[in-house]
């Protein structure tokens, strides 16, 4: 199988470059095709003329796409629709990633991949759009919904806690804002299977089990083997730009669908740990 990875620079896409074995797989990253323009998209599709591309390049900064919508919509939105329509003219599958954040969070059961769309914030109504726009010109894309991505090689929640940690004798973190850590490798290899299975539709994909930012931030710094003592906070006393839903646990049925799980955040989350440390 010939496949082109656009976002292969990325935190989630670099873990999917490496786990990615066994196919013909070109990754590329926003020095090597800008999705905001058309001939740069057309050009990299008819070049590698893959079969699967992933498209995990997205504007990721969702506090700096309030202030910045204009690029939001036109990475986010019109670079990802672009991307599907350029599929669609070579006949091309399509996983896009999409996210937790276009739900509003106002539910106290998990996602299904069918409620309906109502996002809080411009990234998120970013990342709608493209759902929709997608769907309309390339019917049969595979649309992946993740959640709370971490992993080494990048920016991510466990590993600014760690920092954090190793510097505070006390860290205050929300714990009225419920999701599912999912683990780069994880959803990586996910993905692979996913593509090789044909998938289509809606899917959701995250780690196994849930929890509030203060669990998981807990959980680090106790695994971590640091001794920061972390204490619960509010979301309204840590306001910032863009807002993110309270609850948006992602449920795994569409998952087991295809017969596919994760495992457990937790054991995800000491997976991490030991590949950090084994890289440093
Ligand atoms: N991180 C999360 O918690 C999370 C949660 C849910 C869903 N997601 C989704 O998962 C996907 C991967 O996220 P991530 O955290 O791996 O993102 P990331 O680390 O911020 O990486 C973003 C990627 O997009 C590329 N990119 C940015 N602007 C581009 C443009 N105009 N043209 C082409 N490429 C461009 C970057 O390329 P360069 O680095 O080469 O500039 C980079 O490879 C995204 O679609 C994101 O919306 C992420």
């Amino acid at each position: 199988m010939r496949v082109t990875i656009i976002g292969g620079t990325g935190l989630l896409g670099k873990a999917l470059t490496r786990e990615w074995t066994g196919d013909e797989v070109t990754s590329l990253g926003s020095r090597d095709v800008d999705i905001r323009s058309d001939s740069q998209v057309e050009d990299v599709v008819c070049r590698h003329r893959p079969e699967w591309i992933v498209l995990a390049a997205a504007y990721t900064d969702v506090d700096g796409c309030e202030t910045n919508r204009d690029l939001a919509f036109d990475v986010n939105f019109r670079g990802a629709v672009r991307v599907a329509r350029a599929a669609a003219s070579q006949g091309t599958r399509l996983l896009f990633l999409s996210t937790d954040y276009v739900f509003d969070g106002r539910k106290t059961t998990p996602y299904e991949t069918n409620d309906p769309l109502a996002p809080q914030s411009v990234y998120g109504e970013s990342k709608a759009r493209a759902e929709i726009g997608i769907r309309e010109v390339l019917p049969d894309a595979c649309i992946l919904r993740t959640s709370w991505v971490f992993g080494v090689g990048g920016k991510c929640f466990p590993e600014t806690i760690l920092k954090l940690a190793a510097s505070r004798k006390e860290l205050e973190v929300v714990a009225d804002q419920r999701g599912c850590p999912t683990y780069t490798i994880d959803l990586a290899r996910t993905i692979v299977k996913l593509c090789r299975k044909e998938a289509r539709g809606t899917v959701h994909a995250t780690n196994h089990g849930e929890c509030t930012w203060f669990d998981f931030a807990r959980a680090i710094v106790g695994e971590g083997g640091l001794s920061a003592v972390v204490n619960p906070t509010t979301s309204d006393k840590f306001v910032r730009p863009a807002k993110r839903p309270a609850y948006s646990v992602l449920s795994s049925s569409s998952l087991t669908n295809y017969g596919l799980s994760l495992p457990t955040w937790q054991d995800a989350l000491r997976r991490y740990l030991r590949k950090l440390r084994e890289s440093s």
